[in-house]
């Protein structure tokens, strides 16, 4: 997962990786409940009868899988749908598992039905992941006691449980790790609709004052992602409080965010920086994601995890088997006229 640190607040705005610091906001603004989590509704509606289903007849939920840009809502949902289940959840990160033990003791300290959630579970080295198979199908983990010649196999009965994971991009899977998740949900950008929803209950929670226009203008220009609007929210209430009427309005909402960096689109810096290179210096493309990370100065992962999903859905860049390539409406964005080849679309 894209996670960054930086000392420069403004620009960061933006980034949809959590910072240390907002880890004790988020968990005051986290929906509680299926009925406060906002959006994603298809997805909401399948978990909502599976929840209820596995509850009716008493066994552990099928294992899930949720995978997604930063910042929109998979941690959340793992809340939701441990709370839901009545059950306790065990957080854990693929990162964090190094050892087999440590995987031991998560799984072996389950209770019946409970829920373990993996975070960036794209992360987990290959010998834990074989080491999950059997618990994940089974719910049986092998484990090998001493070693050399007196080696022996042991098989330890666990708990049914559920185990929930997080990935940014599901592409990071292996097949074996993701053919073992019976549910497998996508999250997706949010509406202005949706994040002005969101903004009006975080700016209530948070007692900000947050007119109607003022919430409009931060869900147009905060990246479809929840976490940005609250941080936003937050951001613009210091604007509102020293240099406005204490009220984030649409106009100070504006002039605000254009001094963070954030043009009347929604895109930061970085989304025009990428584009920008994709244009000026490879003629519009196409152009590997290596060569466009190097360029712009940032990791290749950050690029693919948390820029190119939003340029892709807002119809700003194509993948083609040959690399990036910006879109006519990129060029336009940026007052350029484009090739004839992008302008017809002939990308392939
Ligand atoms: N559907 C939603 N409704 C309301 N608020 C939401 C929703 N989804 C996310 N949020 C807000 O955004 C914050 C970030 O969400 P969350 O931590 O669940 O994202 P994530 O997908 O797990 O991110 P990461 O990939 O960085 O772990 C939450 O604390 C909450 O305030
Ligand atoms: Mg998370």
């Amino acid at each position: 997962m894209a996670r960054r640190t930086g000392s420069d607040d403004d620009a960061h705005a933006l980034d949809p990786a959590l910072a240390s610091d907002e880890q004790r906001l988020e968990a005051s603004l986290r929906p509680r409940t299926f009925e406060e989590y906002v959006g994603q509704g298809k997805v909401v509606e399948k978990l909502k009868v599976y929840v209820k289903a596995a509850k009716a007849r008493g066994e552990a939920l099928d294992h899930c899988l949720f995978s997604g840009p930063p910042g929109l809502g998979k941690t959340s949902l793992a809340h939701i749908i441990t709370a839901e289940l009545g059950v306790a959840l065990h957080v854990t990160s693929g990162p964090a598992l190094e050892k087999k033990g440590d995987l031991a003791g998560f799984l072996t300290n389950l209770a019946p039905r409970d829920v373990l959630f993996i975070d960036e579970i794209h992360r987990l080295s290959a010998a834990i992941e074989e080491y999950l198979y059997p618990a994940m199908e089974d719910f049986r983990l092998d484990i090998t006691i001493d070693s050399g010649p007196a080696a022996r196999a042991m098989k330890i009965d666990l708990p049914p449980f559920t185990l929930i994971g997080a990935t940014t991009r599901t592409g990071l899977l292996t097949s074996p790790l993701r053919d073992r998740f019976q549910i497998q949900e996508r999250l997706d950008y949010y509406t202005p609709a949706d994040l002005e929803r969101i903004l009006t209950r975080s700016a209530r929670i948070l007692h900000v004052k947050l007119d109607d226009e003022g919430g409009r203008e931060i869900a147009r220009r905060s990246r479809g992602t929840p976490r940005i609007a609250n941080r936003l929210l937050r951001r613009l209430r210091d604007f509102a409080e020293v240099e406005g009427t204490g009220v984030i309005t649409r106009s100070l909402a504006d002039t605000a965010l254009r001094r963070l960096d954030i043009d009347p689109s929604g895109l930061d810096q970085m989304d025009r920086r990428i584009l920008l290179s994709i244009i000026e210096k490879f003629s519009g493309g196409p152009v590997g994601v290596e060569t466009i990370a190097a360029a712009v100065g940032e990791e290749r992962d950050t690029i693919e995890d948390v820029y190119e999903p939003y340029l892709l859905q807002e119809g700003l860049l194509t993948r083609t088997p040959r690399g990036r390539v910006a879109t006519a409406r990129a060029w336009e964005y940026f007052g350029k006229i484009a090739p004839r080849s992008t302008s017809q679309g002939d990308l392939f």
